[in-house]
């Protein structure tokens, strides 16, 4: 099996590589290649991924080039886990939103909008050419906003899954405090990507006993604390929502507490210096500490279900479902379903058939087949609906360009809707954005 990771520079590679390793009976990769436009960054990640194989007794080859095409060529799948413009752009849509007394954030708000148009472009022609090297290649999008960006693959006809972590995050956390196996922790995680509930936590898959009311009675404090959300919010809720809520539930809060401290974009592109500075040293042979405090855990394992679960069985497991059959077999050691993105398809009757949605899926060969769904509160079936309306206009804008297009998304967007603000924001984006955008 061939793998092929676009962005394979990035600093978080370290955590797919040991993924990879510890999970090899699940995904037996063969080829491994990093395709990176930075030559020096390629160097200090695919020395530390040969020796975290080596270490591991892992006997993939690990390649890595700046070249695309060849990169592709044969994969099997290709992983997108790239950010145009890297930290540097983050920063901006860290911080100009603020400026108007809107959020601040990476891929919630105007700033979402600002990584759309520049990222779909790119990922579109990155797309095409996989397409060429490979027809047959899965694309895996870890890319953000992963709902616009997966949306975009699969509108332009592309094999395409989109992914994230948060739902893996919840179930590890889950498990570990009902003192079970991940595995046997099933979540009825339902929503857009950044913007998901759990309205279910339930014990041994689909149909499972729900033990969310028994996980809130006896460690709200704890998941509360983590979300930053108050107790009381979730026992009125009696839901799970996504730490991203935390951006619409106590908007104005977060934007007092933004504004006084330094971007998450400087944290990170600091903690990048140091990770890089390590990545260089020809001892270290694992993944450093340091990674664990980007928000990226766990999204090696995700990655690893995902990829064997389309693939098929490549190793000494049964079968994996056909999108047909339905979930309910394990894939090689894997999970049978797993949450991901893919096109809503009548799952969640009050979205339009496609809007890519993120919920628990059947996935195989054929691709993800969403799981039904139960109803949905209109508490939260609204939001969900005022955020598809828009990120199809925010699709539009990213595919169509012009400053119209912007105001419109803007103007869409739950947490902006006043025109002033749109104005005012629309003005922001292209002024920060225009070496990224081909129309500006
Ligand atoms: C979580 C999200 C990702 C996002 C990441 C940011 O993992 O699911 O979509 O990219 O956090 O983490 P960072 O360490 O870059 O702030
Ligand atoms: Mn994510």
């Amino acid at each position: 099996m061939k793998l092929t990771v676009v962005g394979g520079g990035s600093t978080y590679t370290p955590e797919l590589i040991d993924g990879f390793a510890r999970l090899r009976d699940t995904l037996p990769v063969e080829e491994l290649v990093l395709v990176d436009p930075s030559a020096e960054r390629l160097e200090l990640v695919g020395g530390l991924a040969r020796r975290i194989f080596a270490k591991q007794g892992h006997g993939g080859r690990i390649v890595t080039t700046s070249d695309l095409d060849a990169g592709a060529e044969g994969a099997d799948a290709v992983l997108l886990q790239l950010r145009v413009g890297g930290q540097a752009a983050r920063e901006q849509d860290e911080t100009w939103p603020l400026e108007c007394g809107c959020v601040g954030q990476e891929t919630t708000g105007a700033g979402g909008l600002a990584k759309a148009l520049r990222t779909v472009p790119v990922v579109l022609d990155i797309a095409e050419r996989v397409h060429r090297a490979n027809p047959d290649a899965w694309i895996i999008d870890f890319t953000n906003p992963v709902g616009i960006v997966t949306r975009a693959l699969l509108q332009a006809g592309h094999k395409a899954v989109g992914l994230c972590n948060v739902a893996i995050g919840l179930q590890r956390k889950f498990a570990r405090m009902l003192g079970v196996d991940p595995s046997d922790v099933h979540l009825d995680h339902v929503g857009l990507n950044h913007l998901t509930w759990e309205t279910a936590v339930r014990l041994d898959g689909p149909e499972g006993e729900n033990v969310l009311p028994k996980l809130l009675a006896e460690h709200g404090d704890t998941i509360a604390g983590d979300l930053r959300l108050p107790r009381a919010l979730l026992d009125r809720l009696g839901v799970v929502p996504s730490y991203y809520l935390r951006y619409f539930y106590a908007h104005d809060e977060v934007v007092r507490e933004l504004r006084t401290k330094p971007s998450r974009a400087a944290e990170v592109a600091e903690m990048e210096r140091q990770l890089l500075t390590m990545y260089g040293d020809p001892a270290l042979d694992e993944k450093p500490e340091l990674l664990a405090k980007r928000g990226g855990a766990y999204y090696s394992e995700a990655a690893v279900d995902l990829a064997a679960a389309l693939l098929g069985d490549q190793s000494s497991g049964p079968a994996g479902p056909s999108v047909e059959g339905g979930g309910g077999r394990r894939v090689g050691g894997g999970s049978p379903y797993q949450v991901v993105n893919t096109y809503n398809r009548g799952t969640l009757p009050f979205l339009p058939d496609d809007a890519v949605i993120e919920v628990p899926a059947a996935v195989g060969p054929k691709g993800a087949l969403p799981l039904a769904v139960p109803a949905v509160d209109p508490l939260y079936a609204g939001l969900m609906a005022n955020v598809t309306a828009y990120e199809d206009l925010a699709l539009e804008a990213a595919l169509r360009g012009g400053r119209d297009r912007v105001f419109r998304a803007l103007l869409a967007h739950p947490l902006i809707g006043q025109y002033e603000y749109a104005d005012a924001l629309t003005d922001r984006l292209i002024a920060h954005n225009r070496e990224h955008l081909a129309w500006a």
